[in-house]
């Protein structure tokens, strides 16, 4: 949202008339500070950055007055400008970024973090209307989120949010970036591919998480903060609900490697197209992915966790299953048969505290919960698993889906010439 309460879309345009002049000029002063030696060229500062510096400077030559660019003079007035943007309380000093938080787990998880009242959360949704909706309605308390607009099944918009966050929030740390959106399209005989061409479900739920992560990592590194990768016990070979055909299996990941464009059958390991195996690939893709952030990032702080939090069988996860399904057979399945039944609230409040309790910093670890939630709060535990055969292909994972994003982002830009190029080691994380 804007200062005048307008939607702004996700264009990445700056939004320069929203922003204070105070909030403008220290976004920039922090972007000389902390967060620029980490900055890769996926975020390199935009033409429009060195706008409000060059304005303080003929401020200051108006008015005789020295410029005060000093990035220790600015920071009271970078906190209160970006109290102001993002309405937040006096103590709020801890940002979360959640995607897909506009329902389900995400929401309540923003829900819980926000009632917190040292968080701030930014709701990072495709549908920005929907969301502050969402929002209201589960009356998250209004000084304590933000909803920028984030469609993970564009690349740009992933890019457009980064910088809003930056340059829109004034946002220049980040202690918790949960990676909660995801789809399924469980009925579906072909695959959907996204305006970068590639298969929904894998951007959506991977892809688009991974550019994410890079996108925001200086942030996470100045705070020492931590990254959650929401999965599910499904795509886990090694339990019960994992061995429930069709199994998630990367295979030989020849099909992400030749970008699971529309010259692949669309699957991770380029076998036939089967939309609830690209959903479980994706959950194992978000695993291993946090093994291999873990291996990569953690040296520098950032904390890399994956959670199940149990099932919520009535999510509009599955809005696309027939209605016995969702309304019935799943929900008594899962409260009778396998005991993971949990609801929204609790799953949320599973996820948050995986977000920001020390209980689950050990970075690298895979947190499931257990138990029957009926029995009682005490009796569900979560326990560390190793979750998948897969482990080792983590690193080789990591590669080729940035190899993908890369890819994707070059053929973009080489639509429109005139904009920068992009540098795959930086965004490799290599050293
Ligand atoms: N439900 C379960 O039993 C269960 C169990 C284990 C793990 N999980 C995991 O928990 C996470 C949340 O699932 P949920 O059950 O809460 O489902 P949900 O209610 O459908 O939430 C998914 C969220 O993702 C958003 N989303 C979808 N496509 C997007 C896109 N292109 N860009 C940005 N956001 C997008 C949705 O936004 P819209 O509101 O705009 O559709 C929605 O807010 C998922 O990662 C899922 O795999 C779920």
């Amino acid at each position: 949202m804007g200062l005048n309460g307008q939607h702004e879309t996700n264009t990445g345009t700056p939004p320069m008339a929203f922003i204070p002049f105070a909030a403008a000029t220290t976004a920039v002063h922090r972007r000389g500070t902390a967060s620029a030696q980490h900055r890769g060229p996926l975020c390199a500062t935009p033409y429009y950055a060195h706008m409000p510096a060059l304005a303080v400077r003929a401020r200051a030559f108006v008015t005789g007055t020295a410029a005060t660019t000093s990035p220790l003079s600015a920071a009271p007035a970078l906190r209160q400008a970006r109290r102001s943007w993002m309405r937040m309380g006096p103590r709020q000093s801890q940002i979360a970024v959640i995607t897909g938080a506009s329902s389900g787990i995400g929401l309540y998880a923003a829900k819980t973090l926000a009632s917190a009242g040292n968080w701030h959360v930014i709701l990072a949704c495709r549908d920005v209307g929907r969301a502050e909706q969402a929002a209201a309605q589960s009356q998250l308390p209004r000084d304590a989120y933000t909803v920028l607009p984030c469609d993970l099944a564009s690349f740009e918009s992933v890019q457009a949010f980064a910088r809003n966050l930056t340059g829109q929030a004034g946002v220049d740390h980040v202690d918790a970036l949960v990676c909660n959106a995801a789809i399924w399209h469980p009925r579906d005989k072909k695959p959907r591919f996204t305006v970068d061409g590639i298969e929904e479900t894998a951007q959506v739920c991977h892809l688009s998480h991974v550019l994410l992560c890079q996108e925001l990592l200086p942030k996470l590194k100045t705070s020492r903060g931590r990254v959650v990768f929401l999965t599910t016990q499904t795509h886990s070979p090694g339990t019960l609900p994992g061995m429930i055909p069709p199994q998630a299996n990367l295979g030989d990941m020849s099909g992400l490697a030749r970008g699971l464009g529309p010259d692949t059958t669309g699957m991770m390991d380029n076998g036939p197209f089967e939309p609830t195996k690209a959903y479980k690939d994706a959950k194992a893709a978000n695993v291993l992915t946090m093994r291999a952030m873990n291996a990569r990032f953690s040296k520098d702080g950032v904390t890399s966790v994956a959670v199940f939090p149990g099932c919520v069988a009535d999510t509009n996860l599955f809005r696309e299953k027939r209605a016995w399904f969702r309304r019935l057979f799943f929900p008594l399945l899962q409260k009778y048969v396998t005991r993971q039944y949990v609801p929204n609230e609790e799953a949320g409040r599973r996820v948050a505290e995986v977000a920001s309790q020390g209980t689950f910093s050990d970075s690298g670890s895979y947190y499931q919960w257990r138990g029957n939630y009926f029995a009682g709060r005490e009796r569900t535990r979560p326990e560390v698993i190793q979750p998948t055969t897969e482990v080792v292909k983590a690193d080789r994972l990591y590669e080729l889906s940035l190899e993908v994003i890369d890819r994707a982002l070059r053929k973009k830009r080489e639509a429109r010439p005139s904009t920068g190029r992009l540098d795959y080691r930086s965004l490799a994380g290599a050293t």
